[in-house]
């Protein structure tokens, strides 16, 4: 199964994207820089601004973020 986590570089993604590796997930992860590791694919991404194609409103297509 795929999730995709915002924030995952912070503080409760960071304890929460290991634990949904270690079940089985496919995680997709966002942050507003580029990162890597952790064995998850991160989309560099600005859920306030858009930028990176995460639309500032919930409703829409996610872009590239999403799949
Ligand atoms: N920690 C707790 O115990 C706790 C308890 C209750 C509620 N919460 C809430 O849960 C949320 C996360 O908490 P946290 O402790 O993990 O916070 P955190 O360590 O400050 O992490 C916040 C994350 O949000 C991301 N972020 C901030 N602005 C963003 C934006 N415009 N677009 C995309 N990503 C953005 C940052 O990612 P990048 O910097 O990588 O872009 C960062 O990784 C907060 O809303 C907090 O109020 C936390």
């Amino acid at each position: 199964m795929r999730v995709l986590v915002t924030g995952a570089g912070g503080r409760l993604g960071q304890a929460t994207v290991p634990r949904l590796v270690d079940a089985g997930f496919e995680v997709r992860a966002t942050s507003r820089r580029a990162r890597t590791g952790s064995g998850v694919q991160w989309v560099v991404a600005d859920l306030a601004s858009g930028a990176g194609g995460f639309p500032a409103s919930s409703g829409g297509s996610c872009g590239p973020v999403g799949w």
